[in-house]
């Protein structure tokens, strides 16, 4: 089994629950590919996993419960930044979203919207063009968008002015995106997002956001603040896009939207035969 098939989607580890908000709780009611979840956590854990009333597996990592719905084919992801002790280890609250989780990665590469929905922070008129940049298919399977560069009036909530900041963005999995960005006191530096999208349903995920920020002038609750507001602009623009799947067709789309990263990830989704929460290409 691999990530060539919905088959192989469903049997990837996917993160379910926040162990923050669970120890809170002591259990959590949620869905999977469709598939009703009841996770609890007794004791100090580890998580258990019910879907459809049976055990599935599920293992802790990052902060958070993971689960797969069969037998999984790979590790979790591997996040080197996540074990450097000079950083935030920081989970940005699960945000539930009506829209395909697809939807969200693809407006996760989308440097192109950071003016308009994120005025004032992540962009500001006139500086709207997105400068070229490179994306690659890498030997283990992800793409790869680099040399992206973008001008940002507040990057981060330690930037001081605005700057020229440089990303890199990952496609880990289909639901899985990251990014590396400059961080504004230590340029040599990148600050790392990850979003590990939830797929409730074809049209509907849970966005789990997860944050390895260099400490360096900046304290934990500012980096989930600043996640938190940023992603509640993205969030009203992805519920208001139809259709609520992601058109994999190349000609469905205004060719606007489709920038080089995105019409990767499209291509990528259809090489991999991965149609859950897409609209398939016409044959
Ligand atoms: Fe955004």
């Amino acid at each position: 089994m691999d990530l060539t098939s919905n088959a192989g989607l469903f049997a990837d580890w996917h993160v379910v629950a926040d162990i923050e908000n669970l120890r809170r709780s002591g259990s959590h009611e949620t869905r999977l590919f469709g598939t009703h979840l009841a996770i609890s956590r007794p004791g100090d854990g580890p998580a258990v996993v019910l879907a459809g009333g049976k055990k599935v597996v599920a293992r802790e990592k990052y902060g958070f419960v993971w689960a797969s719905l069969g037998e999984p084919f790979a590790d979790i992801i591997d996040i080197p930044e996540a074990e450097e002790d000079d950083r935030h280890i920081v989970t940005g609250g699960s945000i539930a979203v009506h829209a395909s989780g697809l939807r969200v990665v693809e407006n996760f590469l989308d440097m192109g919207h950071f003016p308009f929905v994120h005025a004032g922070w992540l962009g500001t008129e006139p500086h709207t063009e997105v400068p070229a940049y490179e994306v690659a298919f890498t030997g283990d399977d992800q793409i790869l968008a680099t040399d992206c560069r973008f001008f940002q009036p507040v990057a981060s909530p330690t930037a001081e002015s605005g700057f020229m900041v440089d990303y890199v963005y990952r496609v880990f999995r289909p639901y899985t995106v990251a990014l590396y960005k400059s961080n504004p006191t230590q340029p040599d530096r990148k600050d790392f997002i990850a979003l590990f999208v939830q797929p409730v349903d074809e049209e509907r995920c849970v966005a789990h956001p997860f944050l390895c920020y260099l400490m360096d002038g900046i304290d934990r609750a500012t980096v989930r603040w600043f996640m938190q507001l940023i992603f509640a602009q993205d969030k009203p623009i992805l519920e208001n896009q139809l259709p609520k799947k992601l058109p994999l067709d190349p000609r469905t789309e205004t060719p606007v939207r489709a920038d080089a990263v995105s019409v990767s990830y499209r291509r990528w989704l259809r090489d991999r035969r991965v149609s859950y929460g897409a609209v398939p290409q016409a044959v």
